[in-house]
């Protein structure tokens, strides 16, 4: 909470810490609304300072102690105690009180159901203890646990456990010890009672790994498709990265408190139970390959995170966009490889280009910070996951590895840089990353532009290639960076040309490093189609005027899926774009029957995997063709997309009914080839709702549906076409699953995307269902955050009340959870892309949000930014 105004940090204030902390001895006698924590450190002096800062924020504070005496010199202030004239190694003793009962912002140590539980990144473990709360500064944690054991039977901790007691009055005492050095970040403590699901796994070089994951009592079978992915996630490190876990128990427990969606605190994550829980009847395909995803990318972090730390948090993308490099690998490893890559580049074409582009926008390696909670972004992860593939593609498989292991050879069990890393992949390979790094400093989303012409007497087809990165809230000046650009070409017959410079073969990867640049290619027999920026080789909006018949040749001839997706969403963004600019102009929404034999085209290709055929049919969202325009027309976009989908629906109609016929399943299962054919199958329903005449199909399918993909996808097309069996589902729906919040969040989802007129009084009464609670990050999440972000017309409804209830939410969160609040105001931030009358309209509301005078930090970083600018 902010007083004054709060205090920036920047990243090239970094200091080495003033003491190192060798051992840490932690006992928690828990208790609802006073937890006592006695925490004992071993300190040594590393500079010459005497004096000591501790972290400390709503701590209580009881004694402290030097070498076991008590000590009175120091000094408790806003942000923690200092501690002056100490000795040069000494041990520290704190006793201090906490409440986790009344900690909602659920940071800390909180309760979670009744389960006690802790986050402590980034800056959580303050909550806990005064502290060295950095990541510099690495110890080695044994903590007893101390509660009622009927109420609290299991007691978790980091590491091993090395001693259990039954104390007086039914109490027990449970303690862990953890081997390895680790930053106060990654400690976590749960308490309460579970059921448990265990396996075991043998690593590689034969020890034996004990597996558990902790659910709420009764989600027993909910829990194995965790295990699953948590023994494919040790399997698959070992194959390609050649990296082996290093403790003997490795535990999982699923909590419905939690403000992410998991933490990867050593030898014991904390999960959302939304990336936990799934059988066929609560979780939809998505839902199972989020748990794969998030399983993978916290048990990654074992090494890339928690064996290798960050030196500070501006180093964030350090270890969040090495390890979401490597989930995405893994989960393209183990499944489609084209599906996987089109959502990834799904996201950072939407939202995190749109981040790019507001108040928010900073690089992958931020420069200043006042919450570092707002850091945990698109861009440190996303983005910085494409740099980490970018460097990927610059290297090759074979460097890239040798550079991952001299990166562990330099700095296993330390804490690093984001430079330590790249000069690891540069030293290994050779490759020349000096321009490379500016990704890490410079934000913004560059502009690649590209022109063509053949020269038809020397045989030559040239790419005259230019780049600029516009300015961006946080910087001004920007520099050409280093872009791997991948092309192939193609000729009349739809073979692929071989790339020569000069007569030599030249890779299909160029490298673009100045502002304009030319590549001529030679023993070109007659004008090529270009396929550019393939895979999506890096991070930037290609421009390049594309004719309809070469969009809809790549769509059939391009080799690869990715680019024949790519080819159907550029040919889609041109029409988009067209009918917008129409109806303004008064006209309506028209599709050139070319486009649309290409969608057919991709429709009655049997060749392509059902899963990349669903794909290719999905228009972009609303929100990625907002990241098109400087300001965008709200009704225009939404009525485009809705146009446009009636107009492939209406004129496949017979394609679509034929294979929604033939796709049916009789069992199910998460096999890849069974998940590919509910994908198409559920896609060709959200067009055939669209045409009067087929909305039976949809009520049949939510009736005759024996799994949540299949339900989802008939209450979303009831929802999103407002058909008459929308009410009559929904009801259903609501009377099944009242008691199971998390399978609630897909209704409370669908309600606060509902288009109809009325959404917004309804999402009110919502609000009101037994399931519902602000408290609860995911309910507020489903319900508010899809109303927010999902819901373009009713959101940005003229009146302004879907800002002033967004404004009125945000006030309320801001004083339970400013971690949650501030994920949520996203979308006011970007004020600037609506019309006069929209801007003033959310202007009021972030102006009332700023005068709050018990502002968060996390709010207050926000609102100050997109206001000023
Ligand atoms: N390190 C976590 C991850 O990427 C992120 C995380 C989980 C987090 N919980 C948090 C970050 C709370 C900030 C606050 O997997
Ligand atoms: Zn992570």
């Amino acid at each position: 909470m902010t007083e004054s105004t709060p205090k920036a940090k920047y990243r090239n204030d970094y200091q080495a810490p003033s003491h190192t902390i060798s051992e840490v001895f932690l006992t928690f006698e828990l208790n609802e609304t006073r937890t006592k924590v006695t925490a004992i450190s071993r300190v040594k002096q590393s500079g010459s300072s005497t004096v000591l800062d501790l972290d400390g924020d709503s701590i209580e504070l009881a004694s402290v102690s030097i070498n076991g005496e008590n000590w009175t010199d120091f000094e408790e202030t806003a942000t923690g105690l200092t501690l002056a004239n100490l000795p040069s190694e000494f041990e520290l003793k704190i006793v201090n009180y906490i409440s986790p009962a009344t900690n909602t912002a659920l940071e800390g140590l909180y309760l979670s159901d009744g389960a006690y539980c802790t986050q402590c990144e980034a800056e959580g473990f303050r909550r806990i203890t005064y502290f060295m709360d950095r990541p510099d500064v690495l110890a080695e944690y044994t903590t007893e646990i101390i509660a009622d054991k009927s109420q609290f039977p299991f007691l978790l901790s980091n590491g091993n456990k090395i001693d259990e007691q039954d104390l007086e009055n039914g109490f027990h005492s449970v303690t862990w010890h953890d081997p390895h050095p680790k930053p106060a970040y990654l400690f976590a403590l749960v308490a309460g009672d579970f059921d448990v699901l265990t396996d075991k796994y043998v690593t590689r070089s034969g020890r034996d790994v004990a597996l558990e994951i902790f659910v709420d009592k009764g989600n027993l079978e909910r829990a194995n498709h965790a295990m699953v992915s948590l023994i494919n996630s040790m399997k698959w490190d070992e194959e390609r990265f050649g990296l082996e876990y290093d403790l003997d128990i490795y535990m999982i427990v699923a909590v419905d408190f939690f403000n992410m969606g998991a933490m990867e605190n050593k030898g014991l994550n904390v999960f959302n139970s939304k990336f936990v829980l799934a059988n066929e009847k609560t979780a939809t395909d998505t839902d199972y390959l989020g748990i794969e995803a998030v399983i993978g990318h916290e048990y990654f972090h074992n090494w890339t995170g928690n064996r290798v730390t960050c030196r500070d948090w501006f180093q964030l993308s350090l270890k969040e966009g090495l390890t979401v490099f490597r989930d995405q690998e893994f989960s393209s490893d183990l499944g489609s490889r084209s599906v996987n890559r089109i959502n990834n580049v799904r996201v950072i074409r939407g939202p995190q280009f749109a981040e790019d582009s507001s108040p928010m926008s900073h690089p992958i390696r931020p420069e200043k910070v006042i919450e570092m909670n707002n850091f945990y972004t698109l861009t440190v992860y996303e983005k910085g996951s494409e740099v980490i593939r970018m460097m990927h593609t610059l290297l090759g498989e074979d460097k890239f590895q040798s550079g991952m292991r001299l990166y562990f050879e330099r700095h296993d069990g330390t804490a690093a840089t984001c430079e330590d890393f790249v000069a690891a992949m540069e030293d290994a390979s050779a490759v020349d990353l000096k321009q490379f790094r500016l990704w890490y400093s410079q934000s913004g989303t560059p502009i690649v532009s590209v022109t063509d012409s053949y020269d038809e007497e020397s045989k030559t087809y040239t790419l005259s290639v230019s780049q600029c990165t516009p300015v961006t809230h946080d910087q001004s000046n920007k520099q050409p960076l280093h872009i791997p650009f991948d092309v192939e070409l193609y000729d009349k017959e739809g073979n692929i040309i071989e790339l020569q410079c000069n007569g030599e073969v030249v890779s299909s990867v160029l490298n673009i490093t100045e502002a304009k640049q030319e590549f001529v290619f030679d023993n070109i027999m007659g004008k090529p189609t270009p396929s550019m920026l393939r895979e999506f080789s890096a991070p930037v909006r290609l421009e390049f005027k594309y004719s309809d018949e070469q969009l809809a040749f790549l769509m059939i001839h391009a080799r690869n899926e990715f680019a024949k997706w790519d080819a159907g969403q550029m040919l889609l963004a041109k029409h988009i774009k067209t009918n917008v600019t129409n109806l303004k102009n008064g006209g309506k929404v028209e599709l050139p029957s070319l486009v649309v034999d290409a969608f057919r085209g991709v429709l009655l290709n049997e060749n392509c995997d059902p899963a990349f055929t669903a794909e290719a049919l999905s228009l972009p969202s609303f929100n990625e063709v907002s990241g098109w325009y400087d300001q965008v027309d709200v009704d225009a976009v939404c009525d485009v997309l809705l146009g446009i989908k009636g107009i492939l629906a209406s004129e496949l109609r017979d394609e679509l009914l034929a294979i929604y016929n033939t796709t049916i399943q009789d069992n199910y299962s998460i096999e890849h080839q069974a998940i590919a054919k509910r994908a198409l199958r559920n896609t060709c329903l959200q067009y055939l709702a669209k045409l009067p005449e087929q909305q039976n199909l949809v009520m049949d399918q939510y009736q005759s549906a024996n799994n949540m993909t299949d339900t989802m996808a008939a209450m979303t097309a009831a929802n999103s076409s407002s058909l008459s069996c929308r009410e009559t589902i929904m009801q259903d729906y609501s009377d099944k699953w009242q008691h199971d919040g998390l399978v609630m969040d897909k209704w409370f989802a669908l309600q606060g995307s509902n288009p109809a007129e009325d959404a917004l009084q309804n999402l009110k009464e919502c609000m009101n269902h037994p399931a519902f609670s602000l408290k609860n990050p995911n309910r507020t999440r489903s319900l508010i955050g899809a109303f927010l972000n999902m819901n373009p017309r009713r959101f940005h409804d003229k009146s302004g009340h879907g800002y002033q209830f967004a404004g009125e939410i945000l006030k309320q969160l801001n004083s339970s959870n400013p971690q949650v609040a501030s994920r949520l105001i996203d979308p006011l931030l970007k004020f600037k892309k609506y019309d006069e009358q929209r801007q003033q309209l959310i202007r009021v509301e972030l102006d009332k949000i700023k005068s709050m005078d018990d502002l968060a930090n996390d709010l207050f970083e926000k609102v100050s930014k997109a206001l000023e600018s």
